[in-house]
């Protein structure tokens, strides 16, 4: 390799010094580099016969300012944007409300939170008006009806399933026979810390369950009247060598009304919000030996370089929630990105940091923005459930009205006071990410989204098979999903 690329800028009639020489070939795609840098030399440079860390630089500023020029916004756009409006109101962020000093009595007030908003929810269902307290559950009650947060799923040796509940006023031992099939069959999509109703009966120490219900969600009728798109991104991934710069701005420069064809133009005119869902940038420490695989390996520069690639858009809201490679605490719900870590893209007028989770109304379309970092642990506790399958995990989590139940798992969560993980508002569309693998379906009337990612695979995801949908967008326009592709 190192002779293959000396000897080519040799044939250029160049020599290379020795840190010119590192740089280029420590990266991953050099081949392009080099007949790039070579024709920019003869182009711009044709005085120089030595190549220098400085001329790689001149021709990276070129570059930039070549590729601005082609992404800035049309004019036609331009002007499509001066005359609209774009309102929208932030329904909810947790960013300023976070209170815990992780005490074991913060934990008690959150798991309550989480125990009185879902059994509200479970309440509206007539059946669960009146319930028994499960202190009261150990004497023989024929129709009984209680509600608790699940401690712990088990198997009997005869093949029976056993949930014990929990209460504020004590605990419920719950017997799923494995005759009463679809009973059997729907409690394997239970998970420990998720708060259900049970109705059956109990001979004292056990309640024999006829039924199991999740607070769950009304089915949609009549869509939203929506005249406008929405385009959802997450998991860029900036400073990541494997982060796709082409297929990004690409993207930019299809946002900016000038890449595609006329019907992809007439849509990216459409436009008028764009939604970030978490990871935006590769961060620094996420995991083992992370910094080989960095191509920016400093969290301001990655940032910076998110500001830079994001500043040409500039007529539109950017909402920026964050994901667990972002600059921010990692439990959630995690606050939105600080001026500490992200000074320009804070100082973007038109972008809007907001936590993750959050709410956010855009022209009266009710979005909830989820990261997605308790995917992993739902795959982990459901059998025969990937990372693929995100839209049977949205639609869990939707029924469940809750975004990351399982406590104490992958997802780190913070015990605040209340539990803002609750769904408890049915958006009109669920954003999440995480997964790197983007899915749509319409449940009960909410598009479920998941945004894919803009960084190609790595080496992780190659061991594990895991194949990314980099590059490729959904929009949500007037309504109906689109996928667009920026791959070449
Ligand atoms: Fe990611």
């Amino acid at each position: 390799m190192s002779n293959e690329i000396i000897e080519k800028f040799q044939k250029a009639e160049l020599l290379l010094n020795n840190n010119a020489f590192s740089e280029i070939k420590g990266n991953n795609d050099y081949d392009y580099l080099i007949n790039e840098l070579i024709e920019y030399i003869e182009e711009n440079e044709n005085d120089q016969y030595i190549v220098t860390t400085q001329t790689i630089r001149n021709y990276q500023d070129n570059e930039r300012q070549r590729i601005h020029e082609e992404i800035k916004e049309n004019p036609k756009t331009r002007e499509i944007r001066a005359n609209q409006e774009t309102p929208y109101e932030i329904v909810m962020d947790i960013s300023n409300k976070s209170y815990t000093d992780g005490d074991i009595n913060d934990l008690n007030k959150y798991f309550n939170d989480r125990y009185t908003k879902l059994k509200k929810i479970i309440q509206e269902n007539p059946e669960f008006k009146k319930i028994t307290d499960l202190k009261n559950t150990k004497a023989n009650i024929e129709n009984l009806t209680s509600i608790g947060i699940v401690n712990s799923i088990n198997n009997t040796k005869n093949g029976h399933r056993i949930i014990e509940i929990e209460d504020p006023t004590g605990t419920g031992t719950v017997l799923v026979l494995k005759d009463l099939e679809d009973l059997y069959e729907s409690s394997m999509t239970l998970v420990k810390d998720e708060v259900i109703g049970v109705s059956g009966s109990s001979n004292g120490t056990l309640i024999r369950a006829d039924d199991i219900v999740h607070p769950g969600i009304q089915r949609r009728i009549v869509d939203k009247k929506m005249d406008f798109s929405i385009v959802f991104i997450s998991d860029v991934h900036i400073g990541s060598k494997m982060f796709d710069e082409k297929a990004f701005n690409r993207f930019i420069k299809w946002i900016n009304g000038n890449y595609g064809d006329e019907k992809q133009q007439d849509l990216a005119n459409d436009v008028k919000y764009l939604v970030i869902g978490g990871d935006l940038v590769d961060g620094i420490g996420v995991y083992p030996n992370q910094e080989k695989e960095l191509k920016i390996k400093d969290i301001y520069e990655q940032y910076e370089e998110a500001a830079r690639l994001l500043g040409d858009v500039t007529d539109i809201p950017i909402i920026l929630s964050p994901g667990n490679h972002d600059a921010t605490r990692l439990a959630e719900p995690q606050p939105a990105i600080t001026e500490k870590y992200a000074k320009d893209l804070c100082n973007q007028k038109n972008i809007e940091m907001v936590s993750n989770p959050s709410i956010v109304n855009l022209d009266n379309i009710k979005v909830q923005v989820y990261h997605g970092r308790s995917f992993d642990d739902i795959v982990m506790a459901m059998n025969g459930y990937t990372h693929a399958d995100t839209d049977k995990i949205m639609k869990l989590l939707l029924e469940k009205r809750h975004l990351a139940p399982i406590y104490g798992e992958r997802t780190p969560l913070a015990s605040e006071f209340e539990d803002y993980m609750v769904i408890e508002d049915i958006p009109d569309i669920l954003h999440t990410g995480h997964v790197h693998i983007n899915s749509h379906t319409k449940y009960k009337g909410v598009h479920m989204i998941n945004s894919g990612t803009f960084q190609k695979q790595t080496e992780f995801q190659k061991i594990y098979n895991i194949v990314p949908t980099c590059g490729q967008i959904p929009v949500i326009t007037h309504g109906a999903l689109q996928i667009l592709d920026f791959n070449e």
